[in-house]
C-alpha cells in the first residue's frame, strides 16, 4: 500500500534513481531545474510515496517569486511505472498543497500538463504576465492560488529565492538593468 510521508535523508538516492527513471538525462537542461539549481526545497515541503519501504514516488516544492509576488514551485513530480494509475500521483500532490497552505504559502506554480494539474486548481489563467528564466511553452505554465487573490497582479521573471535566513537571491538582470539600478556604475 502506498503512504506519503516527508523526504528523509536516507530517500536522495532512490528518489534520484526514480527521477532518471522518469525523466532521464534531460531532466537536468529543464528551465524549472534553473530554478533549483544551488537551492534547496522549501522546509518541509518534500515528499515521497512509498511501497512497504520501497521509494516509488517523489514530489518538491521550491521557494520562488514571480515579479515581487512570492510563490513555491512544485517538481520534479514522478512515480515509478508500476505505481502509476493508483493515485500516488494526486496523493503526493495533494499532500503537498496541503502543508504548504498549512505553512502559510500563498501560491504554487509548476510547469506541466494542464489536463493532469487542472484536477489540483491548476491553470494558466495567472500566468501570462510571469515568464520562466529560460524556453519553456507558455501553456505548460500553471498556478494555483493557495490564498485566494494571492497572485493578482503578479508579472515578470520567476526566479528562485533563498530560505529564511538566507540572503535573497537578486534576479539577473541585463546590463542595462544594472546600470539603470546603479547610476554611478561605470
Ligand atoms: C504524471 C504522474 C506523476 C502521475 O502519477 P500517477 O500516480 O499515475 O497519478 P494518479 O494516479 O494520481 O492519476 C492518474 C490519472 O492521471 C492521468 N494522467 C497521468 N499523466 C497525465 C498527463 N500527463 N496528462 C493528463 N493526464 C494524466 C492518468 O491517465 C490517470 O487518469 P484516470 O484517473 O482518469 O485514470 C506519472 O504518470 C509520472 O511519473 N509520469 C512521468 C513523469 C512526469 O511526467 N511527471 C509530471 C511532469 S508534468
Amino acid at each position: 500500500m502506498v503512504t506519503i510521508r516527508q523526504e528523509r535523508v536516507a530517500d536522495v538516492p532512490a528518489r534520484e534513481a526514480l527521477l532518471d527513471l522518469a525523466f532521464g538525462p534531460c531532466r537536468f537542461e529543464k528551465t524549472s531545474q534553473r530554478l533549483r539549481d544551488g537551492h534547496r526545497p522549501a522546509e518541509g515541503l518534500s515528499f515521497v510515496a512509498t511501497d512497504f519501504g520501497r521509494v516509488v514516488g517523489t514530489v518538491r516544492l521550491w521557494r520562488v517569486a514571480a515579479g515581487e509576488h512570492p510563490a513555491l514551485l512544485l517538481g520534479p513530480l514522478a512515480v515509478h511505472p508500476d505505481f502509476r494509475a493508483c493515485g500516488a500521483g494526486g496523493a503526493l500532490v495533494r499532500r503537498a498543497l496541503d502543508d504548504a497552505a498549512r505553512r502559510g504559502h500563498a501560491a504554487v506554480l509548476l510547469v506541466g500538463d494542464a489536463p493532469y494539474y487542472a484536477r489540483f486548481g491548476f491553470s494558466a489563467d495567472r500566468t501570462g504576465s510571469m515568464w520562466m528564466p529560460g524556453p519553456y511553452e507558455a501553456d505548460r505554465l500553471l498556478a494555483h492560488e493557495l490564498q485566494p487573490g494571492a497572485l493578482d497582479g503578479a508579472h515578470g521573471l520567476i526566479f528562485a529565492t533563498h530560505l529564511p535566513g538566507e540572503r535573497r537571491r537578486t534576479p539577473r538582470l541585463a546590463p542595462a538593468a544594472v546600470h539603470a539600478v546603479l547610476p554611478h556604475a561605470a
